[in-house]
């Protein structure tokens, strides 16, 4: 049978150049679009935290993906740590880094009840900005984040260092 990282190779697209010269992106829509590569990075995603959390909260927007197929998987809800300006109701509001610039993730204050186990998804770890927002916001509404699970971590970037303190999974390191 092939193992997990053989399959991500297979269906992992690299993108040189995109989306600006330098860059190599990691294209994983054709995971996505492949019936088991989807079941098997949604299975293998939570299979460390199994037990262990009541909710799953995906980031925008391909953490979306992963997270309400896992959500639905594994019998949870989940929940949509969005960027800024997409909720309608209440949000609390976190600024992350990016590798150039800022950006800003949203929760709903309500989405998430105080002391509910959360399981974070997304789809690449790069420099943590992004996972370490949502653990702040998760934070800010007394959740309380179990693990972080990726598909790919890249390497070089600072992003497992930055989430010390976090149990993070990635799938495959890149
Ligand atoms: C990408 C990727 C991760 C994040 C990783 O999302 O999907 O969410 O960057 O980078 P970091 O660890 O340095 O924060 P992006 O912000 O490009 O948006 P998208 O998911 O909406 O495409
Ligand atoms: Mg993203």
């Amino acid at each position: 049978p092939e193992t997990i990282s053989d399959l991500l190779d297979r269906l992992c697209e690299i993108v040189p150049d995109y989306p600006s010269a330098g860059i190599s992106f990691k294209d994983l829509t054709p995971a996505f679009a492949d019936a088991a590569g989807l079941r098997r990075m949604v299975d293998e995603i939570v299979a460390p935290f199994s037990g262990q959390f009541d909710v799953i909260a995906g980031l925008e927007a391909r953490g979306f993906v992963l997270a309400a197929a896992a959500a639905y998987a594994t019998g949870t809800g989940m929940v949509t740590v969005r960027k800024a300006g997409k909720l309608p109701r209440e949000v609390h509001r976190d600024e992350y880094t990016l590798e150039y610039g800022t950006g800003t993730l949203e929760l709903h204050r309500d989405d998430v009840a105080p002391g509910t186990r959360v399981l974070i998804l997304d789809d690449v770890l790069a420099t943590g900005g992004t996972v370490g927002s949502a653990a702040r916001l998760l934070k800010m509404v007394g959740a309380q984040v179990i693990g972080v699970g990726v598909v790919l971590e890249l390497q070089g970037l600072g992003g497992r260092e930055k989430l010390s303190g976090l149990h993070v999974h990635s799938l495959q390191l890149v």
